[in-house]
């Protein structure tokens, strides 16, 4: 089978397709042929070599991915022949908190990714695709969708009516926006682009803040939501944000603290914590119920991933660099029936 590797760190020239043995199932493993990936900031930082963690290498990139069952092994229960499924981020985490994953692994990072032909997957490590959604469509949820569901919904208990900030126009902010609208809660996104918090705006953001022109984004967030502020928080910014954040926060807000994309240096005055009584807490990706709870309200309501762009995922590496240096709309996915 054909698959791409990452060869070296340090490099998104390291990618390199090569041929591996067929894959076959163990006694409790589903193989998959992949239809489609998709990609995250993540695979970005791990091909480039800043991701936080070193991986052992020769490794297949990228966490998401949708394709159909082809095997089974003698021991699978939950999947058939011909399913349509999603492998998840976490290997082990099927449900409770995050201490249920501590011995389990990524995908796309230690373990091998999708970025194949085929792919070999713990029957534990996957779920039923929507019905409703394309391979392409189906492809982008295991780590942006999952992220944004756990932020708000297995661990946020969201409510109709509660304003939910969405910070940036990224893969988990975009989920966080339609997961928050559908909800019945009130919504604000903020972005560097006036045209993508049109954009933001047309796929049920209620208001929009544009944090390049307005650094003082907080201020304007309180002012939106007649002082009261958000109560769950979107951030992917950083330390360099998290102060605005805090501004923004309501009374007892939660601060779903999920990346760095404005860098990993910055300070804050924990004192604006104990002020507004926010809670603040790490989100990593979520667990496979929450991407089971998920996957029902997306098909529930209809609803459909923002694809940016869909590349023949033997471009994988034209995928790497739009996704690095283009700032999409939406997910950037591969398609690999093309
Ligand atoms: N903890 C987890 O489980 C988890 C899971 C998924 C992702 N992440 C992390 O979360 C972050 C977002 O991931 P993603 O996949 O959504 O990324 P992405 O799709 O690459 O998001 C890029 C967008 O983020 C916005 N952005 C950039 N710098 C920003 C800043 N300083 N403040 C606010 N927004 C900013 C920009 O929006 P505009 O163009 O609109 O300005 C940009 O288009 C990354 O750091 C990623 O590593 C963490």
């Amino acid at each position: 089978m054909r698959t791409i590797e990452l060869q070296a760190p340090g490099g998104i020239e390291n990618l390199r397709m090569v041929e591996r043995p067929t894959l076959e199932p163990g006694r409790q493993e589903i193989v998959i042929r992949v239809k489609a990936s998709a990609l995250n900031y993540r695979d970005v930082e791990i091909a480039r070599g800043s991701y936080h963690t070193n991986f052992a290498l020769p490794l297949v990139p990228l966490s998401d991915g949708a394709g159909e069952v082809v095997a089974v092994g003698p021991e699978v229960s939950r999947f058939k022949i011909g399913d349509r499924v999603c492998g998840t981020f976490w290997q082990r985490w099927v449900g409770g908190s995050f201490v249920m994953a501590e011995a389990s692994q990524q995908r796309g990072g230690p373990i091998d990714g999708m970025l194949s032909e085929f792919a070999r997957l713990d029957e534990q490590a996957a779920v039923l695709a929507p019905p409703h959604l394309s391979d392409i469509e189906a492809a982008t949820l295991a780590c942006a969708g999952v992220t944004a569901w756990h932020a708000l919904f297995t661990e946020g208990n969201l409510k109709p009516g509660e304003t939910v900030l969405s910070l940036g126009t990224g893969g988990v902010s975009l989920f966080a926006v339609q997961f928050a609208r559908t909800a019945g809660a009130r919504v604000i996104v903020t972005s560097s682009s006036d045209e993508k918090l049109a954009r933001a705006k047309a796929l049920g953001a209620h208001d929009g803040v544009n944090y390049r022109d307005n650094p003082d984004w907080g201020s304007t967030v309180l002012e939106l939501t007649d002082g009261r502020g958000a109560d769950h928080i979107i951030e992917v910014g950083g330390p360099q944000s998290f102060a605005q954040s805090l501004k923004a926060a309501a009374r007892c807000g939660q601060i779903n603290v999920i990346g760095y994309l404005g860098g990993s240096e910055g300070s804050i005055n924990p004192l604006d914590i104990f002020r507004r009584q926010v809670r603040a807490r790490g989100i990593p990706v979520g667990s496979r119920e929450s991407f089971e709870a998920m996957n029902r309200a997306i098909a529930v309501n209809g609803l459909r991933p923002v694809i940016d762009s869909v590349f023949p995922w033997h471009e994988a590496a034209e995928a790497f660099r739009y996704l690095e240096h283009s700032s999409p709309f939406g997910k950037v996915v591969l398609d690999h029936m093309q």
